[in-house]
């Protein structure tokens, strides 16, 4: 036996001893460049490996902050909106490892959502609007849930920018489980955050439309017409599933209402949400005669003026309206409208320069940046200011709906020159602000105010910037959104990447990178990118690892749509098929490597119900169940009970199989529906 394992580990040591005489040699030559072997620095001590590949001390220092060693985990959760693809990303940072999509607006089929399981097709289906099929999402604003203002861990929510839903996710097992088609809203952008308690999921409109929702009104009657709305999703604290019923909103002027955070602590009870086209410009026309467009297009008409406005909204003020009955049903929602809303001082507005873009909430509650996309300069408000302006009546007049505006001058704390076309705030707790400025392609790192600054700096200064590749929108750090950010970390979300990768087409990867923020204490320091090529990711929300904890299975027979107890669950030897008419029902098993039972058949015409369970309790033994050309295809998680219903329209022999590859006997899991014609001699029953 010994001599047996002596001959393999002397060939091993030679092996061993040849790679290092090899690495030594390339680290000798003068990186001679790329004629193969070793000297592309895939083996040899570190030394070697940096040489051979050309790589700094920077760079090497940059590569071990981000690298996680194989079978460890990230420190942090980041979820990333997909964009276009209407999914979310989960991504582990430092790494920026994608480690899973999660279904939201779009079908997805691995997951299958969307493709004949009754968890995917109920929601994409409960969130169409009335009369319309969506196909597709926009996902722009992750909101996590929250416990006195951190993150903890329960839920997602996440809208779409493109038809003014909102989606809302089980973190136990990172699945959606809800989509709302917000009545009164067709649109919304940045306008998504849930409260400190999550009391709220809260939605704005975007770009307003006519009211009462479904009727027609013109551009000439827009500022009559068009409305705006901020919905207040109710957050069922034990589902986290949103209740219509408890919900309402607040009527809007016809501005285009943009980003929008939750006041905390000092500020709690409170939101905030930027607009911009004041000017209710509605574009230009096009005269067919000339060829020429009459009037402005939107881009100089929404332009114009210097000022557009910050709205603020007493929402807990606002909630006691409803109990009060102080409301209208508008599209089956309990509507506090506008005048209501001036009358009972729920609803205010502050100039805020110009075109603006960001509104963030700084970690004390204190401060809210604001970002003018044409002007140089963050804008920094003092909630406390705000607070006693309101009392005192400090008001400059009212906008042309009698919303109340307070006076600049009263509640700005500092304007700080950050940078050209500034767009977002981040903040870390050391009394940091970390401004995006999209024209600039750069970060900008600023103070705020004594009472939270713990470095001895300047209030209100600029104190660092860094470059980025290119283009940046959001920013995020590591908890930001939170009473607690940390100060490690901060991700910048590039539009553009240009030269930063292999080239793959005219089409772009979309770039994330990684920067550390070095405890607050700067200066900033660029560690990664990460190219991101699914969609325009918009924001994110990044969150400690180990507040989440997700099911590894599913307690046996779960129906993943209820998180509870499928009825039609069972277990092995329970399985059976039963005829009523023209329905076919089948309860079926799934484990390694096996269907039961593994033939269906039945006639043309007949509906087919099918409940699947995958009877496993094996961490990560998935299994998968499509038919052949009948568009189905599901995946069946560890203890998950599927449902499926269909008509077998088609006649014919049709293979039904695991889609996972499960075991070794994986390609012998399959079976056959059987749909005999319906001119058949002999019917089956
Ligand atoms: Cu089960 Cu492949």
């Amino acid at each position: 036996m010994k001599r047996q394992y002596l001959v393999p580990l002397v060939a091993l040591m030679v092996l061993v001893l040849g790679a290092m005489l090899a690495a030594s040699a390339c680290g000798d030559d003068d990186g001679g460049g790329d004629d193969g072997g070793s000297s592309t620095g895939a083996s040899g001590d570190l030394a070697d490996i940096a040489a051979a590949r050309g790589l700094t001390p920077e760079d090497q220092k940059h590569a071990l902050q981000q690298f996680v060693p194989p079978g460890q985990y990230d420190d942090y959760i980041m979820f990333a909106s997909g964009g276009h693809s209407g999914q979310v990303y989960v991504i582990g940072m430092p790494s920026m490892r994608i480690l899973k999509v999660i279904a939201a607006f779009t079908p997805e089929p691995w997951q299958g959502f969307g493709y004949g399981a009754d968890w995917g097709d109920t929601i994409l289906e409960e969130g169409n609007p009335e009369g319309t099929e969506l196909t597709w999402g926009d996902t722009h604003h992750p909101a996590l849930s929250e416990t006195g203002g951190d993150y903890d861990g329960r839920w997602l929510y996440v809208n779409d920018r493109a038809n003014g839903r909102m989606a809302m996710i089980d973190l136990r097992d990172m699945r959606t489980k809800q989509i709302i088609a917000v009545p009164n809203i067709q649109t919304s952008h940045g306008g998504l955050f849930v409260t400190p308690d999550s009391e709220y999921a809260m939605i704005t409109s975007k770009f307003p439309m006519p009211w009462p929702p479904g009727t027609y009104a013109g551009s000439d009657e827009y500022a009559e017409v068009y409305r705006g709305a901020s919905a207040w999703l109710k957050i069922d604290q034990t589902t986290g599933l949103v209740n219509m019923d408890e919900s309402f909103q607040i009527e809007l002027p016809p501005y285009t209402q943009d980003l929008a955070d939750a006041g905390k602590l000092v500020s709690d009870g409170w939101a905030f949400f930027g607009s911009f086209n004041t000017e209710l410009s509605t574009g230009a026309d096009f005269d067919e005669e000339t060829d020429l467009p009459i009037g402005e297009p939107m881009e100089a008409g929404a332009s114009k003026n210097n000022f557009d406005y910050l709205h603020l909204i007493n929402w807990k003020a606002a909630e006691q309206l409803i109990a009060d009955g102080k409301y209208e049903m508008i599209g089956g929602q309990r509507v506090i409208r506008m005048d209501t809303a001036v009358e009972e001082g729920i609803l205010y507005l502050i100039p805020e320069p110009k075109s603006p873009h960001g509104i963030d909430v700084s970690p004390t509650g204190r401060y809210l940046v604001v970002s003018g996309k044409l002007d140089p300069h963050v804008t920094v408000f003092d909630f406390e200011k705000i607070e006693t302006a309101i009392a005192a009546d400090d008001f400059e007049g009212t906008d042309d709906y009698g919303i109340p505006i307070l006076n600049f001058d009263s509640v700005v704390a500092a304007q700080v020159e950050v940078g050209a076309g500034p767009l977002h705030t981040q903040f870390d707790s050391k009394g940091h602000g970390y401004t995006s400025l999209f024209l600039e392609s750069a970060v900008a790192k600023f103070t705020l105010g004594e009472d939270v600054l713990t470095s001895g700096e300047p209030a209100f200064e600029l104190v660092d910037k860094i470059s980025i590749h290119y283009n940046i929108g959001h920013l995020a750090t590591a908890e930001g959104d939170t009473v607690s950010p940390d100060d490690n970390y901060l991700v910048a979300l590039n539009k553009w990447s240009i030269d930063r990768y292999a080239p793959i087409g005219p089409l772009h990867p979309q770039n994330f990178q990684l920067i550390d923020l070095v405890d607050g204490a700067g200066p900033m320091d660029l560690i990664a990118d990460m190219p991101f090529g699914i969609g325009e990711p918009h924001y994110v929300q990044i969150i400690k690892a180990d507040k989440l904890s997700p099911l590894e299975i599913y307690e046996p027979g779960t129906d993943s749509l209820t998180m509870s107890a499928d009825p039609d669950a069972i277990i092995a030897g329970e399985e059976r098929i039963e005829r009523n008419g023209n329905t076919v029902e089948v309860w079926m098993t799934a484990t390694r490597s096996h269907f039961v039972p593994d033939i269906l058949r039945v006639n043309e015409g007949d509906t087919v119900i099918l409940h699947v369970t995958n009877i496993e309790q094996t961490r990560d033994a998935t299994h998968g169940f499509a038919i052949s050309q009948y568009n189905i295809q599901a995946s069946l998680e560890p203890g998950e009970s599927v449902d499926f219903e269909f008509v077998a329209d088609k006649s014919g022999a049709y293979n039904f199989y695991c889609t996972e590859f499960c075991s070794a006997l994986h390609l012998e899991m399959a079976g056959w529906l059987l749909v005999q014609p319906s001119d058949a001699v002999a019917a089956i029953d």
